[in-house]
């Protein structure tokens, strides 16, 4: 029998270290409202080209110099391409079809999550038979939910998340799916908590599956758009709120306290190490300033620092929208410490992995992915080649793919080693598709690994 669902309600109300719960069937139907996942963090603007066109209308410009900026500008196009094919050389664009039946409607209601490459990671499990799932990072049950229904031979599922929004919202949409998949023996449970007690958590909701391993673990990073378009949680770069942007409500640490209290060079190594801004220097200069001034209390007051400051060295909405949202996401970073939480975690999930479990990880920026194709490299004792470009991988690639049936034909190029197999050696992105209609989903890469058998 399928256990009865407790309130999503009672479950945010609970202690940090003892919030878990057990799904059930409520026959409570979730109606799927239309969504967006419009992130302000990741807003892109077309490329100004005003000062270019000024000069090429000045009167006094001379030939000479006008042959000078346009082979400056071809060369700038030349490696712009050059970049660009660099990149789609390092990576697998999903060819599946963007199938919106498993998407909620899109794009109207903002308060939901449109969850990312969907099919993708649907077909990371479709060759398996599970019998237990585990999602780190629950959100709006998006993934989880598919996954059920895609598995009604689940026994055990458990969906971790530290934000009790996400329990609230993802409880009925669970319920719903479990009805769907009209699976009697699965039993669900909701962890609220960090994806770092993942082991300890297992241990304690059921100890025969930390025994015998879990088949398949999800972890999809950084925020939903729940947390993103609420104001009051300080994420956004847009909407004015308080200095915030804790995904756990009740940790300690805000971003307020970090521009206001912590040491100067901390502040400047969070702006260059989690923003990758070069600018950190003077932007901690500008920080540490405004503390003499009763310091940073709102986002908005962040938001007008840095504009102030990129209008000036850079000019433009461009400029300082894109240094605002990397000050954001490096603030981000460090409040949730998620960059040692990821790394930390990515060895012990693959420590509660069962034999032939598989690890799938969904990054949207360059630090977190960075972080997990190193972690699966070290995991499987290749980490001290580049993973990407020896020739020793292709010869396992050719064999797995001869081995593989239909449902695995996703997987492309391998990396063996030791324990495991990287079962992407590139990571795969969004389909085109996808990526045009759901923009939060164009920095996101999936990798997968998988334990030896
Ligand atoms: C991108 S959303 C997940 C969306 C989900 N896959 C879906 O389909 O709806 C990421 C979620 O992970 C949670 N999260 C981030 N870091 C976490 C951590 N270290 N432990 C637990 N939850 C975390 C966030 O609170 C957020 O709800």
């Amino acid at each position: 029998m399928a256990k009865r669902i407790m309130s999503s309600r009672l479950l945010s109300l609970r202690p940090i270290s003892s919030s878990s719960s057990t799904l059930n069937n409520n026959p409570t139907r979730l109606l799927l409202l239309p969504s967006t996942t419009v992130s302000p963090n990741l807003l892109t603007f077309k490329t100004s080209t005003t000062a270019a066109a000024a000069a090429t209308d000045d009167p006094t410009e001379t030939k000479p110099k006008k042959k000078k900026k346009s082979s400056k500008k071809k060369a700038r196009e030349a490696e712009a391409i050059k970049q660009q094919q660099v990149k789609e050389k390092r990576r697998t664009r999903s060819d599946k079809e963007y199938d919106d039946s498993h998407f909620p409607r899109l794009l109207e209601d903002n308060e939901d999550h449109v969850p990312v490459m969907l099919p993708e990671v649907l077909d990371v499990f479709a060759s398996m038979s599970l019998r237990s799932f585990v999602d780190c990072t629950l959100g709006a049950a998006g993934h989880s939910s598919a996954v059920i229904k895609a598995h009604p031979e689940l026994q055990c599922y458990v969906g971790m998340d530290v934000d009790p929004v996400a329990h609230a919202k993802a409880g009925p949409r669970l319920d719903d799916a479990i009805s769907c998949a009209n699976n009697p023996n699965l039993r669900a449970h909701l962890v609220l908590k960090n994806f770092r007690h993942l082991s300890s958590s297992i241990h304690d909701l059921h100890p025969g599956l930390s025994h015998s391993g879990v088949d398949a673990i999800l972890m999809d990073l950084g925020m939903s758009s729940m947390q993103v378009n609420n104001p009051e949680r300080g994420f956004s770069v847009i909407a004015n709120g308080p200095l915030d942007m804790r995904m756990d409500p009740q940790a300690s640490l805000t971003a307020q306290e970090i521009l206001n209290s912590w040491p100067d060079s901390e502040v400047g190594r969070i702006l260059r190490d989690y923003g990758e801004e070069s600018n950190w220097y003077l932007l901690q200069n500008k920080i540490v300033q405004a503390r003499l001034r009763g310091g940073l209390n709102s986002t908005s007051e962040l938001r007008d620092l840095i504009e102030n400051l990129t209008r000036r060295t850079r000019g433009g909405r461009q400029g300082w929208i894109k240094t605002a949202t990397r000050v954001f996401q490096a603030l981000r970073i460090a409040v949730n410490d998620e960059l040692g939480t990821l790394e930390k975690s990515i060895h012990s999930c693959f420590t509660c992995l069962a034999p032939g479990g598989r690890l799938a990880i969904i990054s949207f920026h360059s630090l977190e992915d960075r972080i997990v194709k190193q972690a699966f490299l070290n995991i499987i004792g290749r980490g001290d080649g580049d993973g990407e470009e020896s020739s020793g991988y292709m010869e396992g690639s050719s064999k797995i793919r001869g081995d593989n049936g239909p449902k695995d034909a996703w997987i492309r190029q391998i990396v063996q080693g030791r324990n495991g197999t990287i079962l992407t050696k590139r990571p795969v992105t969004p389909s085109e598709e996808e990526e045009r209609l759901n923009r939060r989903s164009r920095s996101a890469k999936l990798r997968v690994i998988e334990k030896l058998r």
